[in-house]
């Protein structure tokens, strides 16, 4: 895919992993992005940090239904098309299923999940428009292996997995390449109330995923050839995976306690 002179409508694009990508589509002769974010501030920041770059920026909530309409108008008026839509926006909360908050049961799905969904369905129209075009969506890993403590969030991340590859096959016939990427734990906001030993770095993830663009790949999963070997094991021996769980069960729980990005 040539990435020169797209328009990139990304969700979440003000910090981390979206920021990163936004970056990294700049070396690659992006021009033109629109985001949407609820951080008026965080938005505002991305026209200092990117000069000469044409920005529509919208802050709002993805699982917002009358903010999504509002980002298409917006976008609708001013582009003709959309060649690239990056479903980045997520949030998260850890916690045993019956300790964790009606609220955040509630908004991981709407956000992660609904949003994302919703936003993808409005963004159609323009995404037909473009000759070459891209749909993007940023699941996790946790898509592929589900682990204790983060049942709402791993059901949204697998819900976008499976929505991606539904997607891919309804829009074969169409000129939209539709891409699911999977980063491992990646040096971002969202896991300053993690503990985790080993990260990734966002600028790693958005290389990885517009590489992956580049080459049309479906799939860009994060995490070297282990990561590859541990989700075989998951489909083809999942209580080995459990067994695991069980004898760490304390330290995942440690681990997870107090994370939490909403
Ligand atoms: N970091 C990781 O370890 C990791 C691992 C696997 C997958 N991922 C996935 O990667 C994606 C990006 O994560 P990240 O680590 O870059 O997170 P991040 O640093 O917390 O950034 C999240 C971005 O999404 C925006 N956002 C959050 N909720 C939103 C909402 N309701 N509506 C609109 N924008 C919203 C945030 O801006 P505002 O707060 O201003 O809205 C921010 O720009 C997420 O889908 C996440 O699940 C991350």
């Amino acid at each position: 895919m040539n990435l020169k002179h797209k328009k990139a409508l990304i969700t979440g694009g003000s910090a981390g992993i979206g920021k990163a990508l936004i970056k990294e589509l700049i070396a690659h002769g992006v021009q033109d992005f629109a985001v949407i974010g609820r951080s008026q501030d965080k938005l505002n920041a991305l026209k200092e940090e990117f000069k000469n770059i044409n920005f529509i920026l919208v802050a709002g909530d993805v699982s917002k239904l009358a903010d999504i309409n509002r980002l298409i108008d917006e976008v609708g008026s001013r582009w003709d098309c959309v060649d690239l839509l990056i479903n980045n926006a997520g949030v998260v909360s850890a916690d045993a299923l019956q300790e964790m908050p009606d609220e955040d049961i509630i908004n991981q799905i709407n956000i992660n999940l609904t949003g994302l969904i919703l936003l993808t369905k409005k963004t159609l129209p323009l995404l037909m428009k473009s000759e070459e075009a891209g749909l993007i969506n940023i699941s996790s890993g946790l898509g592929y292996i589900a682990k204790p403590f983060y049942s709402v969030y791993a059901a949204t991340k697998a819900g976008v997995r499976h929505f991606s590859e539904a997607m891919r096959r309804e829009l074969i016939f169409k000129n939209i390449h539709v891409m699911t990427v999977y980063p491992t734990a990646t040096d971002t906001g969202m896991m300053t109330t993690a503990k985790v030993d080993k990260m990734d770095s966002p600028e790693l993830v958005a290389k990885k995923s517009v590489d992956g663009l580049l080459n049309k790949e479906i799939n860009v999963i994060l995490g070297g050839d282990q990561r590859l070997k541990d989700i075989d094991t998951n489909f083809n021996h999942p209580l080995q995976i459990d067994k695991s769980v069980k004898e760490n069960y304390d330290a995942y729980k440690e681990r997870t306690e107090k994370h939490r990005a909403m």
